[in-house]
């Protein structure tokens, strides 16, 4: 008999039920004997005891659905060692609940943050496998997060419907893309969609150079610009100072405007007098069915965690390295970030072609 627990932690994505999928399917393919316990909402769940047994029944059909069945929620690391409001001690109620149930293992799908817990609780003893799941793709030691290229469809599709309209009426259109710290989404929606300048935290940017852009599009004769800005861009003044003055700055724009997006619009609109709209799709790029791509990724995800835990291999966040579904340490990766090289190819092939990052 094999008894795992399973988890959703963090903001949801689209192939978080196509990758459980894959686990479950590769275990119970293999195993005369299986029960699989799922807790609720994240690590709450797992805190808290609130769980169900989960049978084929519910693993079928949901390879094309979005969200998550075991429901998630933001549990942040750094409060994991903080008792919770009726001093409870959060690692050990989730200890205990594994132990209740006598856990073979435990399957955790989430990102950064749900990454630190995971291997917290691997130093605590627990046996652990980590699946990456993010539309962010900023988790260190995997070239690919599943839920990625479902958003960065969703968030194509969103710059090329603004193409349309902005043509029409000669403007300026902000498309401001999720993402965090990091600028992935924003990098590949952005090529993918024609975008005209694109804006990611990696590269702070100058507004003076993003103004250039425009201004040679029009003088080119296209009256309108599009750009695919990163809700984690940052003004390069601000990027130069240190890190807790700049933190400051950010905070006083975000007093002042909604987002990044709307202070880079108040400042083109200042310095060019043109009508400028901003767009925010915002969690709409989380929403809906995974794309192919992210479903044979969570499939093959899925099942080599299968594996490992068949061969009782645990401790492992499963990665794509290079087309390769691989295995590596938690220890390695928990706690770094994968952010985007400014130097990488694609960098290199948007500038080329003539789309501005603002530098
Ligand atoms: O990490 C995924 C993500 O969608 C980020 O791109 C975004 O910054 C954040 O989550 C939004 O978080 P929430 O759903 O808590 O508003």
């Amino acid at each position: 008999m094999m008894r795992i627990g399973m988890l959703t932690s963090g903001g949801d994505c689209q192939a978080l039920n196509a990758t459980m999928r894959g686990v479950v399917k590769g275990l119970a393919n293999n195993l005369d004997e299986l029960e699989v316990y799922g807790f609720m909402n994240g690590y709450k769940g797992l805190i808290y005891g609130d769980y169900r047994m989960l049978t084929d029944h519910d693993f079928s059909g949901i390879l094309t659905r979005g969200g998550t069945i075991l429901g998630t929620s933001r549990q942040p690391f750094k409060l994991m060692r903080e008792p919770d409001e009726n001093g409870l001690d959060k690692v050990e109620a989730m200890k205990q609940n594994y132990y209740k149930l006598r856990l073979d293992c435990l399957v955790i799908l989430g990102g950064n943050g749900t990454q630190k817990t995971a291997n917290l609780l691997r130093e605590e003893g627990l046996n652990i496998i980590h699946l990456p799941k993010t539309i962010d793709n900023d988790i260190y030691g995997t070239d690919m997060t599943f839920g990625f290229y479902s958003a960065v469809d969703i968030a194509t599709n969103a710059i090329d419907c603004i193409h349309t309209t902005a043509s029409s009426h000669n403007r300026v259109f902000i498309v401001e893309v999720m993402g965090h710290k990091v600028g992935w989404l924003t990098l590949y929606a952005g090529i993918a969609s024609g975008a005209d300048v694109i804006l990611i935290p990696e590269i702070p940017y100058d507004i003076s150079k993003i103004i250039d852009a425009i201004n040679k599009r029009k003088m080119r004769g296209s009256g309108f610009t599009i750009l695919a800005v990163a809700e984690g861009a940052i003004p390069k003044e601000i990027a130069a100072l240190p890190k807790k003055e700049a933190k400051k700055k950010m905070a006083e724009i975000a007093k002042q405007f909604p987002s990044i997006s709307y202070k880079i619009a108040d400042d083109i609109f200042k310095e060019t007098g043109m009508e400028i709209r901003v767009t925010v799709p915002g969690h709409m790029q989380r929403g809906g069915s995974p794309c192919a791509y992210d479903r044979i990724l969570s499939t093959r995800i899925g099942s080599e965690a299968a594996k490992l835990i068949l061969e009782r291999q645990y401790g492992y966040m499963v990665a794509l390295v290079n087309g390769k579904i691989k295995k590596i340490p938690l220890e390695d990766v928990a706690g770094k970030l994968k952010t985007v090289d400014p130097s990488c190819q694609e960098i290199s092939d948007a500038k080329r072609i003539g789309i501005s990052f603002g530098d």
